[in-house]
């Protein structure tokens, strides 16, 4: 989850200064109404050529990996996004380039930051159409697990489907609640509700269940067990029991939910806003989205 992990400030890709600053600035916002949170004082600059030959191996090893599996069972949207946003085999994204097609397409951007943000702060990064994301890379030592994200799990894994029109409004209208609300009845219920689809989301398409949770797209282990395990209870999308359903992180996933279209997903979304936005007043919000 873009919000969670501990900086690697001292990767060469970041500027250590920029990075404090930033992490300062994050820390910070904890404490600030919706209203005052200053998403650019938390971004941090990619500096792209000091990656190294290793970081670009590593996103290659990771890439074809994962794409054996995913050309047949990776979500449409995926799919499509990532050649939208010209992924490449062989080295790791450069936000500039990603971000320059994305603009184009849905208005989304991705930014990097230092580390862990506070969760109002992840979310009013998504309520303004911005993602927040890690710039480093996983050592080659820990290609197959790796407790926080990097940039295979932010970018290859989420940031394809930005750029995909209902899940773009999708997740603003998530970020808006999210950091609108002020009942924790409602923030828990919302971060079940991100856990259960944008990071380990399933989705029937043309008679087969795929994948398009962050989780599922960049973990090999985490991919296969999802669609392959008799032991996961794949359920129905319903966003009601999927807000219900606590989750637990240590481990794979037992129970996943399926969606059957991506507006089925928006149209959900569009409905629990309305109740959370309007309990605080700021109905307004959701008219700012492009739809
Ligand atoms: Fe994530």
């Amino acid at each position: 989850m873009g919000e969670a992990g501990k900086a690697a400030i001292t990767s060469p890709v970041i500027d250590s200064d920029e990075a404090r600053r930033a992490q300062e600035a994050a820390d910070r916002s904890a404490n600030l109404p919706p209203d005052k949170i200053d998403i650019d004082s938390m971004k941090i600059t990619q500096h792209y050529e000091k990656y190294t030959p290793e970081n670009h191996e590593v996103w290659g090893i990771i890439f074809a990996k994962r794409m054996e599996q995913l050309a047949d069972y990776g979500s449409n949207i995926f799919l499509d996004g990532s050649k939208v946003i010209n992924l490449q085999p062989d080295r790791v994204p450069d936000l500039r380039e990603v971000n320059r097609r994305l603009n184009e397409c849905t208005g989304w951007s991705s930014h990097g930051v230092p580390g862990y943000l506070p969760a109002k702060s992840f979310f009013a990064f998504l309520a303004q159409r911005q993602f927040p994301t890690t710039v480093t890379v996983r050592p080659k030592t820990q290609m197959d697990y790796l407790p926080e994200p990097d940039i295979i799990h932010d970018v290859f894994g989420h940031v394809p489907l930005h750029a995909d029109p209902v899940f773009a409004d999708f997740l603003q209208t998530y970020g808006k609640a999210a950091l609108f609300t002020n009942s924790e009845f409602h923030t828990e219920r919302l971060a079940r509700l991100f856990w259960f689809t944008v990071e380990f989301g399933l989705i029937h398409e043309g008679g087969k269940t795929k994948l398009y949770g962050s989780g599922l797209i960049s973990s090999e282990g985490e991919g296969h067990h999802a669609l392959e395990s008799p032991k996961v209870e794949r359920r129905p999308f319903d966003l009601e029991r999927v807000c219900d359903t606590s989750f637990e992180i240590d481990h794979y996933q037992p129970i996943l939910y399926v969606l059957e279209s991506f507006e089925q997903l928006r149209d959900a979304m569009v409905t629990y806003a309305e109740r959370v936005l309007d309990e605080v007043g700021r109905l307004d919000e959701l008219a700012a989205i492009k739809g």
